[in-house]
């Protein structure tokens, strides 16, 4: 009796490791947040130029990187031009690289950014980037002023894993006058080993889409017409009145009634998995897959903890980006939008998606067409 007990407390070890391997945690291989982070020669790494893409897309780069850190060098270029958001409703988008929002930027965790911010000299106002994945001087806000004529080259490490926005922060009033001015984007810091599903298995995507939403606060004349204005500063003391009243007169996915609807939609395919990165730089949304779901939720960005699973709707709260990841089982059209239907549907939160595929009659059927009741 006493020697088959000594057996049963030798096994006790080996039982635990069997129980452990059969559910791995995705927390019970991770670093405390409070952890160091590792230490590379910043100045003699590789550097790699990342060419920026116009969102939805994302730019070129790989789900795992199985090198060691390296600097992306990323440009960006202050465009102030007039965009007409809806028809006939034209405002002074202050933009990075041209589009709202500027360009999504793709590294992996400890790799380093070197950006370089170009402010023409045709253009008519200081600006400079907040970077919420970087650390320290007010996310890189306060070393990258750059006056018309002016540019400027600062590095951050990102060292957290996540979505994350970046914006415009010039000072004071000027904050929300440009983030609303459409002056925001957001960046992707990846795990170094991928993403990882709710049981810390890899998880690939086959498709990746960045969309934000932009609340506008476009002024009316006494006739409740939009105005238009000759230059920015011309238009900002009316934006300040409308800006104040927390009311947004457009809340527009990519910058542009329609910009991702209709002839514009997305596309993918039955099984393809597809990442939605969204973010909203000043100003809570809730997204929602009309026909769908999201399998996977990174709330509040971050990468470092497990995903969420099958949310029927998720928040992104303003200042903020957030990844979703839907497998997509049925073909037709979904809509991708902000669930606060007003939002969506008369101030303009909204994209669609085109999916082909085979219909699968187990997950839906018509079983009868409408008809007159008998
Ligand atoms: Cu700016």
């Amino acid at each position: 009796m006493k020697y088959k007990t000594i057996n049963y407390v030798l096994l006790l070890p080996v039982l635990i490791g069997i129980l452990t391997s059969c559910n791995p945690s995705p927390n019970n291989t991770k670093e405390s947040v409070f952890a160091e982070a590792p230490l590379f020669d910043a100045d003699n790494l590789k550097h790699v130029e990342q060419e920026m893409v116009s969102p939805p897309a994302l730019p070129k780069h790989e789900q795992v990187s199985e090198r060691d850190p390296i600097v992306v060098e990323v440009t960006l270029f202050v465009e102030e031009k007039e965009m007409e958001i809806a028809p006939g409703v034209k405002t002074w988008a202050l933009t990075f690289n041209g589009t709202v929002p500027g360009p999504l930027i793709v590294v992996h965790q400890n790799d380093y950014v070197e950006l370089t911010l170009i402010n023409a000299a045709t253009n008519t106002m200081v600006h400079n980037i907040d970077f919420h994945a970087a650390t320290g001087a007010m996310g890189g806000g306060d070393i990258s002023n750059v006056a018309p004529g002016q540019q400027v080259t600062f590095r951050f490490k990102a060292t957290k894993a996540g979505v994350f926005v970046y914006h415009c922060a010039p000072g004071g009033i000027m904050v929300p006058l440009h983030v609303v001015s459409g002056m925001n984007g957001a960046i992707m810091v990846l795990p170094r080993d991928g993403l990882k599903d709710e049981l810390g298995n890899p998880v690939h995507y086959d498709k990746a889409f960045y969309i934000a939403e932009q609340d506008f606060y476009i002024p009316k004349d006494e006739n409740g017409n939009y105005k238009a204005y000759d230059s920015p500063a011309e238009g900002f003391p009316d934006l300040i009145t409308s800006m104040k009243t927390l009311l947004p007169t457009h809340l527009l996915f990519n910058g542009k009634m329609n910009a991702l609807t209709g002839n514009n939609a997305l596309k993918a395919k039955v099984g393809e998995k597809v990442l939605f990165i969204t973010s909203q730089a000043n100003r809570d949304t809730r997204i929602h897959l009309i026909g769908g779901h999201a399998d996977l939720v990174w709330m509040g960005g971050s990468f470092n903890d497990a995903p969420a699973t099958n949310y029927e709707s998720w928040s992104v709260v303003g200042g903020s980006a957030v990844a979703a990841l839907y497998q997509f089982r049925q073909p037709g059209t979904y809509t991708y939008l902000n669930h606060n239907l007003i939002e969506a549907i008369l101030f303009g939160a909204m994209a669609q998606l085109e999916v082909e595929g085979d219909w699968n009659d187990d997950l839906m059927k018509l079983i009868k067409e409408p008809e007159a009741i008998p």
